[in-house]
């Protein structure tokens, strides 16, 4: 019998044909939403493999099912929707798809700050709805971006590759992260600063943070109060890092000036999200990665990382190397 491989979600044939002529494979059906809780514990049951999204939680009870589990193969840099722990304890393989997807959350993390700081899809919304009667000197004035501070936290490779952007916007670079980058430092001039420091300095606050129990909840109204009242706050990383009412606050009381955010605390949020009531607030569907390009290269990926481990090989991006 050819190991059972299980896809939360439906992926094109052509992306996954690696796995379809080596093993038993099935996909959830549908593109845009998740399987339901009762699908995923099922098929949990009987799969060698599962590749799952970063909307699903792949919790204990989950990983408990999985008793034929060798490997969860996630389609995303982080892996903070999987208990780490107890996949490692039982002796299951978490994949992830770092690198693949650098250069292109970078150009998103881009376009979301040169966006919110020149307001561009306000200034698009203002076209499309008619309301443009002529020019005028301070229409839609917004912020400049060359020759400001940018301050990063989490200086990861996306950090690094914002950063290289931002050098060529002529930018002062702060950063802040676990692990000094001296790469970074001499390539780039990159400073190393404190967190409360850089906050408070930075014109732009950028932070591609991944989801950990020391980077929840890090900006607070203390952080938000902490930053220039012309600062924008750019969060490309994980949602839970913000508390979304402090940030809500901070932006209706003119505390900072706006906000691009393509995450949220809890993901899809509903256009009633008092976030979204913001004119300077520029909010996007979670799509660091989301290029044609970019997708189809993590999906082969994550594919060739399960084909390996049920071959008895070692997966190329593998998160828990404890387990091999
Ligand atoms: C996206 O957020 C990812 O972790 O890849
Ligand atoms: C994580 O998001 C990173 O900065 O690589």
């Amino acid at each position: 019998m050819k190991p059972y491989v299980y896809i939360t979600r439906k992926l094109s044939e052509e992306t996954i044909k690696e796995l379809t002529e080596n093993f038993e494979v099935k996909m959830w059906d549908h593109e845009d939403l998740p399987a339901p809780r009762e699908v995923l514990m099922n098929e949990a049951k009987r799969a060698s493999a599962l590749i799952t999204m970063l909307s699903d939680k792949v919790d204990e009870e989950l990983l408990t099912a999985g008793e034929n589990l060798k490997i969860v193969s996630n389609l995303a840099v982080g892996f903070d929707n999987i208990d780490l722990e107890t996949a490692t304890k039982r002796g299951i393989i978490v994949t992830n798809t770092p690198d693949v997807l650098t250069e292109t959350t970078a150009d998103l993390t881009w376009a979301l700050l040169m966006s919110a700081a020149r307001r561009i899809v306000e200034a698009a919304e203002y076209v499309k709805a008619g309301k443009w009667e002529g020019w005028s000197p301070y229409l839609l004035a917004g912020h400049d971006v060359y020759g400001k501070i940018i301050g990063i936290v989490g200086m990861g490779k996306i950090g690094e590759a914002v950063a290289r952007r931002a050098k060529g916007f002529g930018m002062e670079i702060l950063y802040h992260n676990r692990t000094r980058k001296t790469e970074a430092e001499i390539e780039l001039g990159a400073v190393y600063s404190t967190f409360d420091e850089l906050v408070a300095k930075s014109d732009y606050v950028v932070t591609l943070a991944p989801l950990t129990a020391e980077t929840r909840n890090l900006f607070t109204a203390d952080v938000f109060a902490k930053m220039k009242n012309s600062a924008i706050f750019i969060n490309a990383g994980r949602g839970p890092v913000m508390d979304e009412q402090a940030l809500y606050e901070a932006l209706k009381n003119g505390e900072i000036a706006g906000a691009g955010l393509d995450v949220f605390e809890k993901e899809p949020i509903s256009a009633d999200h008092p976030l979204l009531q913001l004119p300077n607030v520029t909010a996007i569907p979670h799509i660091g990665s989301a290029s044609t390009e970019t997708r189809t290269t993590m999906i082969k990926l994550c594919c060739s990382n399960v084909k390996a481990v049920l071959n008895g090989d070692s997966p190329k991006t593998i998160v828990n190397k404890q387990v091999l």
